[in-house]
């Protein structure tokens, strides 16, 4: 496939001149040269001629290589990431880069390079990420393709968003592929890039190149993401032109939890005697929330390994640090689940639950000096940060929230169904220009689909828009009754 999307006839003959010189090849992480060998192949049914050029670290595979290509391909064995590089072969740039290279995750300490790599990528970045940054060293600037096997990660992982800028900047989209199943023997879901370097003057930046009814600039904010990518093969629909006015993190302040709020945790969580445990905050663990709803004394919560009825927390049996915590997060604030398909929030208006991990909680920022409507000052600023909190809720669950986060970072869920609903995405929710007081009307009476049709209302978005299908699909719901 990396072979057969990327070179065609028409890119070979102009880059060779019509076969008067060769095309030059490299494959940097060459194992037994079958990518090489596949290119040979389909450039010697045209009659052109090719250098190949293969590295490998691995002894037995640089042997295999040399076994099944033969004298006239170059094969070395070495660290095509040595700094001494591959530019130190002194081949010149090549036309084409082509490589599955080794996916080696950075989260481990046996595999970690211990920082920052001189390729490019932050020091989480995976090994992968690497070897993009060689192609983008080696490949000729002028038309030379680049054909790779990459983790999926690598589309939206934060350390790996500098060589996504530096690729988008530097190269033309060919083609994108990506599987929901496990492939060869990786034991990460796996995505193919097909790019070619461009000039500066021909180039014309990714996002430019997304069809005109994609998201606008401010929905798209994660321009270095390459989830957009998945988002399309996955056919989630396109929003179109929003009417909105700015982003949720202009509203909201956001904060997730962290393991040592996990293990801090475990001593104090106890299942609720209904007797006497009712000062007790119910513990809200991520299966207990639902779009617009939490199960929470209903749904069997597991917490620690452990399955809970109703879990509470005795904040007297916390150390002090975890005490100082749980004050900061019982407030009014809307809980969001982490791993999920479309985007879980739910209102805590009076501030009386404690979120587990992973959860992120979103707090309305409120000024208490600047209420509206003619209320008390005080409770004037009460009813503004309930009116926040459940605008919030609302805006969080509706279509056009969870498309504009498969559109900002597919390919970032544990599984192919799932979204990583991290704290930054959640910021980048667009807000609605539209008045949401009627979809807030809706989702404190639990009417969700309700509340989704009115938010995309105050978009602008017709309630006849794909989305809204999408959408209800996803939440496993059709629509009811018309409204
Ligand atoms: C996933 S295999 C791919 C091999 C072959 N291209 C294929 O598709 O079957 C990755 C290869 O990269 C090699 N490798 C790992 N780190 C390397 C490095 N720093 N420089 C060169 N080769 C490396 C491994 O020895 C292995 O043969």
């Amino acid at each position: 496939m990396l072979v057969e999307r990327t070179v065609d006839r028409l890119w070979v003959d102009a880059i060779t001149d019509h076969g008067s010189r060769a095309l030059t090849v490299l494959d940097p992480a060459c194992g037994d040269g079958r990518l090489l060998e596949a290119v040979r192949s389909r450039l010697t049914t045209w009659g052109i001629d090719c250098e190949l050029l293969g590295v490998d670290i691995d002894r037995e595979a640089v042997h295999a290589a040399r076994t099944r290509l033969g004298s006239s391909a170059v094969i070395i064995e070495g660290d095509a990431l040595s700094p001494l590089g591959i530019g130190g072969l002194g081949s010149g740039p090549c036309d084409l880069f082509i490589a599955n290279p080794p996916f080696i995750s950075q989260m481990s300490a046996h595999t970690t390079r211990g920082g920052s790599s001189p390729h490019g990528g932050g020091p989480y970045a995976d090994v992968a990420v690497e070897f993009c940054g060689l192609a983008l060293e080696v490949t000729s600037p002028d038309r030379g393709r680049i054909a790779m096997i990459l983790p999926q990660s690598l589309l939206t992982a934060r350390d790996a968003g500098p060589i996504r800028s530096q690729m988008d900047s530097a190269s033309t989209v060919l083609w994108d592929w990506h599987s929901d199943e496990f492939h060869f023997d990786a034991a990460v879901r796996v995505c193919a890039i097909g790019r070619e370097l461009r000039s500066k003057a021909d180039h014309a930046p990714l996002t430019d190149a997304l069809p005109t009814n994609a998201l606008p600039a401010h929905a798209l904010p994660h321009a270095d993401s390459w989830g957009h990518l998945i988002a399309a093969a996955r056919k989630v629909p396109r929003l179109g032109e929003l009417h909105t006015v700015g982003v949720l993190r202009d509203r909201a302040e956001l904060n997730a939890n962290f393991r040592d709020q996990y293990y801090g945790l475990i001593p104090a969580v106890k299942e609720s005697d209904p007797e006497c445990d009712h000062h007790l905050p119910p513990l809200i663990t991520t299966g207990l929330i639902d779009p617009g709803v939490c199960h929470w004394g209903i749904r069997p919560a597991r917490f620690a390994k452990l399955t809970f009825r109703a879990p509470r927390v005795d904040l007297a049996a916390l150390d002090a640090p975890m005490v100082a915590w749980a004050h900061r997060k019982l407030v009014p604030k809307v809980l969001v689940a982490t791993q999920t398909r479309v985007i879980e929030a739910v209102a805590d208006p009076t501030g009386a639950w404690l979120p587990g991990v992973p959860i992120t909680s979103v707090v309305p920022i409120c000024d208490p000096h600047t209420s509206i409507d003619g209320y008390e000052a005080i409770d004037g600023y009460e009813a503004d940060q309930d009116q926040a909190i459940w605008e919030i809720a609302a805006v969080l669950t509706s279509p056009v929230a969870t498309i504009a986060a498969w559109w900002a970072s597919a390919g970032s869920g544990l599984s192919s169904h799932t979204l990583r609903i991290s704290p930054r995405l959640i910021a980048d929710t667009p807000w609605p220009a539209g008045d949401l007081t009627e979809a807030v009307a809706h989702l404190r009476e639990g009417r969700i689909i309700e509340c989704g049709v009115a938010v995309t209302t105050a978009f602008g978005v017709g309630a006849d828009h794909p989305a809204l299908q999408w959408w209800l699909e996803s939440l496993g719901r059709t629509r009811k009754q018309p409204t």
